[in-house]
């Protein structure tokens, strides 16, 4: 018993000393892996023998457990890393999976790594590798996941690769692969995705020997070169398929017959030119989610049998083929179903109002088609549709009340049709961006209610036979399309409908008038003077107004004399710029004298002359929530901490318990939106060039570099200071932050309820996103090229917005150069219609269709480039002697 038991302490000092021996030789060759990396980010700087951490609690580390400890796996996957895959890792003799993937490596395929004994994953995805997938290949064995997708690799795949018998995951997608693919693929026996997507280089029939791969789960091919016909047994022995991918590719011929594929989710055929008649057997499978064969030559129609399948498809895409026959009934009623696209076949049939029970509805496309049907009230009931759009149709009948509730719409087309009866008004669909319904039969007038849908920009009505006068409220919209031409309408029409669009929209209505129309307004004295009713209405307004302000003036007095008494109470700062100041010099400094502009803006701005000399601005806020200081402190922090060329600094911050003033830095030359406002504004258009991209930089800085990301959420001219060389600086950013959301929130819709800075859905959705601040920066970069403010009041014309102002201008022939700023040479023409096409996409009323603001520095800075070159070749010339 006593032997036994020395025996095992014995043992296990041994076993002990033996792991501690390893520890610290593993430790050593992670060390020595990382001195051949660059860790630009640091991320690696916790790997170190000088720290008491445990090497297998590393970042990216991990270690077989229980113990004994021997790496396993090393995952270091986006840290920004670069320099060499070293192929020390390689002593690890446990190292089992090794994932690089999101990095920067640049360098051939590291062949060296098939010395890893038990390497079972290699992931170097998404990184700078390049150059041939080498014969030896073959030496990775016992690898089971093989991920190069994302990279520069380039020529034939090699035959050898067929060695690799143990594959599970063979993934190449996304690079520069050529050739044909090798008949190799029937060796992979445990196959169980195959991803040879995006390589557009590829130039190969199917491999058809991918019909033996029982266990393949994912093939995925699309975007590259394959061509000819798919085998007529392909399907057959895939089993286990839940993912086919072969779309855009050259594929021609006969789909051919499915057989029953179980595990079906999606199937993928679009954009290659296969013919043939609809796959029936790809719905036995119960479990299909999408089906998309779009872009073909498909002809025939689709069963009506398969009511009791395809119970779960949530994407139906069958547009731009040759399909006919009544369009099944049961795919309306999916209840999973989201996406149904048929445009451009011949299908005929109904659509029933059994279109209620899809519950999650989104998109429906069937544009030119033979539908003959009335529009059904089901469709109402659909709350999440977004899209309807069945124009070049046979339907007719009246549109129900209710056929833009769906709070989501967004677009309408029911143009050329039969649709009759009036136009019902439109209330609910809030989002509606495009309606069209032109080439119909309506009747009656146009609904004043369109003016109440804060988004809409497209409206269509012409080829109708509308009658009455056009509302004078549609004024309020930002129409870049309103075409009434060929109605029965009359009476004036209001002014800024006038201006700006092509007087084709108007056409083909005799009874209509105003100025530049064929006919002017009979009555144009008496309606031009208010009427008294209206005048009195001004009048209450105005009293009403004024009462108010008198209130507001009061309340703001009494707050300001309480303020001022706890002005010199306990307040607290924070600076993180050595600032000689106390806080009493500071709020003594603040006076009347050093005020600025009038404190909207959430706050006032006082620029004080330290005692050093030194200028700074200190903004005053008063209103904000109520956060604990150390959460106030830390936010303000988070602010502070920004460095950006483009970004004012903040130098430090003081508070008490009502009030913060933050300190920024001082620029001298003003804001851009007061350069903008002075009648002789004229800079050059590489100044507005320049400008534009700080901008865009500054608020990609924010958005995607900085940690945490920030909204700048009010970014107007007003808000972008010059430096003495026209460097723009972003300040007054991200202020929700300090002051809290409510409060945030209703200062911007106290303050600039119509301010044509903020993108139109701010109204109507609550959160707020990097798209808001695209739409904003949209609105200043019109501001450069046109040289007009964003919101100029005019005496004669309502007061338009810069946005409004260019959408309708350029919907004239030659439109868009009459918008360019005159002022700025028409040699920098074609430049500038590049820049108007950014301003336009950045202020689209659709969010989704705006730029990221990295996209948005890229395109400026490549129209700088090509500006620099102009400017250097101008020079060059001018410099030839006559
Ligand atoms: C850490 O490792 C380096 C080289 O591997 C060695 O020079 C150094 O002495 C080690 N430091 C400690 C504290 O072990
Ligand atoms: C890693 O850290 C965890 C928790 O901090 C600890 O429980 C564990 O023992 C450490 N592992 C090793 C091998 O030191
Ligand atoms: C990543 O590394 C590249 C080059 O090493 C560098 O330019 C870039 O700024 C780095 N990105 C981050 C987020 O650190
Ligand atoms: C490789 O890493 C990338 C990036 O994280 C990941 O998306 C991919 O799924 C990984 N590949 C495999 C085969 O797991
Ligand atoms: C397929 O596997 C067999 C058996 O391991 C091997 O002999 C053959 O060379 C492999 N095919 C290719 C193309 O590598
Ligand atoms: C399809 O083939 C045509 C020529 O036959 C070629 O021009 C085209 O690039 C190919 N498309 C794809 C996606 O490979
Ligand atoms: C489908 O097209 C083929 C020729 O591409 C034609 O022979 C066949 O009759 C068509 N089928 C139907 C139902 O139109
Ligand atoms: C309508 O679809 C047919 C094919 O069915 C196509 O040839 C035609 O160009 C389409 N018309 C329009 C206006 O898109
Ligand atoms: C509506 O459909 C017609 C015919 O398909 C098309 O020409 C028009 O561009 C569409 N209008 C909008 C705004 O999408
Ligand atoms: C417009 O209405 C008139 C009668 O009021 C009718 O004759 C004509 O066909 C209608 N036009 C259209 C396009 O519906």
């Amino acid at each position: 018993m006593a032997t036994t038991c020395k025996h095992t302490l014995l043992l296990s000092l041994l076993f002990s000393l033996f792991l501690v021996n390893s520890a610290a030789s593993e430790a050593e060759i992670l060390l020595q892996f990382k001195n051949s990396i660059e860790d630009s980010m640091n991320t690696l700087s916790g790997w170190s023998n000088a720290t008491a951490i445990h090497h297998c609690n590393w970042t990216g580390v991990s270690c077989t457990n229980p113990a004994p400890f021997f790496v396993s796996s090393l995952n270091l996957q986006s840290l920004n890393l670069s320099g060499e895959i070293s192929a020390s890792i390689c002593k690890l003799a446990n190292l089992a999976h090794l994932n690089l993937a999101d990095n920067l490596f640049n360098q051939p395929i590291p062949l060296h790594l098939s010395e890893c004994g038990s390497l079972v994953t290699l992931n170097l995805s998404n990184n700078l590798i390049w150059g041939t997938i080498p014969e030896q290949i073959s030496q990775f064995k016992p690898l089971q996941v093989l991920d190069f997708s994302r990279n520069h690799v380039e020529g034939k795949i090699p035959e050898s690769i067929g060695s690799l018998r143990q594959l599970r995951v063979l993934n190449l997608g996304s690079n520069l692969l050529s050739g044909g693919v090798p008949v190799v693929f029937g060796n992979f026996t445990e196959l169980v995705v195959l991803d040879l997507s995006h390589n557009p280089f590829l130039v190969s029939e199917l491999p058809a020997d991918i019909v033996e791969l029982g266990k393949l789960e994912q093939l995925l091919l699309q975007s590259s070169g394959f061509y000819g016909e798919i085998p007529a047994d392909f399907f057959k022995g895939l089993n286990s398929l839940t993912i086919l991918d072969l779309s855009q590719n050259n594929l021609t011929g006969n789909l051919p017959k499915i057989e029953f594929l179980p595990n079906l989710v999606s199937f993928d055929v679009s954009l290659n030119k296969l013919s043939g008649s609809f796959p029936n057997g790809v719905c036995e499978a119960n479990g299909l989610v999408s089906l998309s064969l779009h872009t073909n030559f498909f002809n025939g129609s689709i069963p009506n049998d398969l009511i009791n399948e395809c119970t779960n498809l949530e994407r139906f895409e069958v547009q731009n083929n040759g399909l006919s026959g009544n369009f099944p009934s049961w795919l309306w009623s999916l209840p999973k179903i989201k996406l149904i696209r048929a445009e451009n076949n011949r299908f005929t049939g109904e659509i029933p109002d059994s279109i209620s029970e899809a519950a999650q509805l989104e998109h429906v496309q069937i544009d030119n088609n033979s539908f003959t049907s009335t529009f059904p009230l089901g469709i109402g009931k659909v709350r999440s549709l977004y899209r309807f759009s069945a124009s070049l149709n046979g339907l007719y009948g009246e549109l129900p009340p209710n056929f833009c509730d769906s709070p989501v719409m967004s677009i309408i087309n029911l143009s050329h049709n039969f649709l009759s009866g009036s136009i019902p008004e439109v209330k609910r669909c809030k989002k509606l961006v495009s309606l069209s319904l032109a080439d119909n039969s309506f009747a009656g007038e146009i609904p004043e209610s369109l003016a109440d849908l804060p988004v809409l920009t497209y409206l269509d009505l012409s080829k109708n036979n509308l009658t009455g006068s056009i509302p004078q409220e549609l004024e309020r919209l930002k129409l870049a399309l309103f075409n009434v031409s060929f109605n029965k309408l009359s009476g004036r029409v209001p002014a800024s409908l006038i201006s700006g669009l092509p007087a084709s929209f108007l056409q083909g209505n005799p009874g209509l008038c105003g100025p530049g129309l064929p006919n002017s307004c009979l009555d144009d004295k008496s309606i031009s003077t208010p009427s008294g009713f209206t005048k009195l209405t001004c009048a209450l307004v105005f009293t009403a107004l004024a009462f108010a302000l008198l209130v507001f003036a009061f309340a703001f007095y009494l707050i300001r004399s309480h303020k001022q008494k706890s002005q010199l109470g306990s307040w607290r700062s924070v600076f993180f710029y050595p600032l000689r100041v106390t806080e009493h010099d500071l709020i003594m400094a603040m006076d009347e004298k050093s005020a600025r502009g009038d404190g909207a803006n959430f706050g006032r701005v006082y620029v004080v002359n330290l005692p050093s000399g030194e200028l700074v601005v200190v903004k005053k806020i008063l209103n904000f929530s109520s956060q604990s200081s150390k959460a106030l402190k830390n936010e303000v922090k988070t602010l502070a901490k920004i460095r950006h060329k483009n970004i004012v600094k903040i130098l430090g911050f003081c508070h008490s318990d009502d009030s913060i003033l933050l300190i920024y830095e001082y620029l001298p030359n003003g804001s851009l939106g007061d350069l903008i406002s002075k009648p002789d504004f004229n800079l050059q258009w590489s100044m507005r060039l320049k400008i534009a991209i700080g901008i865009a930089q500054g608020l990609a800085y924010l958005h995607k570099d900085y940690l945490p990301h920030l909204l700048h959420r009010n970014l107007k001219s007003n808000n972008v200071l010059l430096d003495a060389d026209f460097q723009p600086k972003l300040t007054d950013f991200a202020l929700d932050r300090i002051i809290g959301e409510n409060t945030f929130q209703s200062v911007i819709a106290s303050e600039s309820a119509s301010s044509c800075y903020l993108a139109p859905e701010c109204g109507h959705t609550k959160k707020a996103t990097e798209q808001n601040d695209t739409y904003s920066f949209g609105v200043v970069l019109l501001e450069l090229l046109t040289g007009r403010q964003a919101e100029k009041k005019e005496s004669e014309e309502a007061s338009i917005d810069v946005v409004k102002w260019v959408r309708r201008k350029i919907n004239i022939t030659n439109g868009a150069l009459k918008v360019l700023d005159p002022k700025i040479s028409s040699s920098f023409q074609q430049q500038m219609l590049e820049a108007l096409e950014i301003g336009l996409h950045c202020t689209s009323v659709i969010p989704e269709k705006r730029p990221s603001m990295c996209e948005v520095v890229k395109v400026l800075q490549s129209l700088e480039t090509s500006l620099q070159d102009f400017e250097f070749s101008a020079s060059v010339d001018s410099s030839v002697p006559l």
